[in-house]
């Protein structure tokens, strides 16, 4: 048995305690967490005390100077990822960075660079491609008995949900809205479905009627109206090197009755619709002697929670070596296609995106 990976939190609050911590906890063999590091220390210290971790700090280079720490969880708002990132790759240490990975593509640049440079794994934390319909259906796809995805339609909507706690509704500490925060976890999931194809352009408009106005009832707890500004809602349509296309959704709020976290994907030989509640979280449209079938997987493989399954495989990434089981790369593609929709938001243009790293 090769010994216990050391493992430093930076960023203690909601993720962090609630998954990333809660997973490496469930981990006792593989994994110990050493040192926890926010910078109020007050939640540095009940995180760490949750967890009967002795060691606090509120200086995340402290915590990448302590040679007992091999990896760290950056779990800190937006744009506190890019510096607590890159100096822990240069100090040796792999990195499970929350999503989205930057907030821009340039800042995942300068990520991935460092986990080259290092040797290290980057992690991205977009636990939606663990979930047992996602494993399913990417193996379902990479058989080919979908045949080409050429087009799918990807949403992440919520009707009244700005979060009402952390910098959610803080452009400047966020990088954007619902798009970067929730659209993120879709478009990872279908794009991962569809074999990552390179984007190429996006037309995107972003809206931001419902969000700043303080009459408007929300579920996700009160927030200060006249602090929201991000957009509430994203619509863009991204085109592919490959001839594909995708069609994102995203909102905080929205007049709709649904609340879809869901990606229909369309192939050549047949289609698909994931979501990631309810009952029938795959449906699989196909047609066979000229008869069209709907038809449910009846034993999806079960994932009872898939940020352990996202801890579980960074673990074993770091324990055989790697590859990361979500690079960096993909997140820089994610962060790239997020800057051209908000940049054709503001042109009104296509825009092109650079996904060079
Ligand atoms: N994967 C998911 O489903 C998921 C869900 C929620 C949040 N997130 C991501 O996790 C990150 C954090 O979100 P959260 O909901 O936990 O927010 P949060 O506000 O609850 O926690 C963030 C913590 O980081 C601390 N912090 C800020 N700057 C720091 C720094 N330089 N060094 C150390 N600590 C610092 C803050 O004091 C705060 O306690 C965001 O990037 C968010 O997008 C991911």
């Amino acid at each position: 048995m090769s010994k216990k990976l050391g493992i430093g939190i930076i960023g203690s609050g909601g993720i962090a305690r609630g998954c990333h911590m809660k997973s490496y906890a469930a981990l006792p063999d593989r994994c110990e967490i050493v040192q926890v590091c926010d910078v109020n220390e007050d939640v540095a210290r009940s995180a760490a005390a949750e967890f009967g971790v002795e060691n606090v700090t509120t200086d995340y280079r402290e915590l990448l100077a302590n040679p007992a720490i091999d990896a760290v969880s950056v779990a800190t708002p937006n744009k506190f990822h890019l510096d607590p990132t890159v100096a822990a790759l240069k100090a040796g240490k792999h990195v499970l960075c929350e999503k989205p990975l930057g907030m821009n593509a340039d800042e995942c640049r300068q990520m991935c660079a460092a986990a080259r440079d290092s040797g290290k794994i980057l992690q991205v934390g977009l636990q939606q491609r663990f979930t047992g319909p996602a494993r399913f259906l990417k193996s379902y796809i990479d058989s080919g008995q979908m045949g080409d995805v050429y087009y799918a339609r990807a949403q992440a909507l919520r009707r009244r949900g700005v979060p009402g706690w952390g910098v959610f509704i803080d452009k400047e500490k966020q990088g954007g809205g619902p798009l970067i925060d929730i659209g993120v976890h879709i478009l990872d999931l279908t794009l991962f479905l569809m074999g990552y194809p390179k984007p190429v352009m996006a037309l995107g408009s972003t809206y931001d009627h419902l969000g700043k106005n303080p009459d408007i009832y929300n579920g996700f707890g009160d927030y200060d109206r006249s602090k929201f500004t991000v957009e509430d809602f994203a619509v863009a349509l991204v085109k592919f090197e490959n001839g594909a296309t995708v069609v994102l959704e995203s909102s905080f709020m929205a007049n709709i009755a649904d609340q879809p976290l869901t990606s229909q994907l369309m192939g050549t030989k047949s289609g698909a619709i994931i979501r990631s509640s309810g009952d029938e979280p795959i449906v699989l449209y196909s047609e066979r002697e000229k008869q069209l079938f709907d038809e449910r997987p009846a034993n999806i493989p079960r994932v009872d929670n898939p940020y352990l399954a996202e801890v579980d495989a960074f673990l074993k990434a770091i324990e055989t070596g790697g590859p990361s089981p979500v690079p960096g790369e993909n997140g820089l593609i994610l962060n790239a296609i997020f800057d051209a929709i908000y940049r054709s938001s503001e042109t009104g243009r296509e825009e092109p995106i650079d996904v060079t790293f």
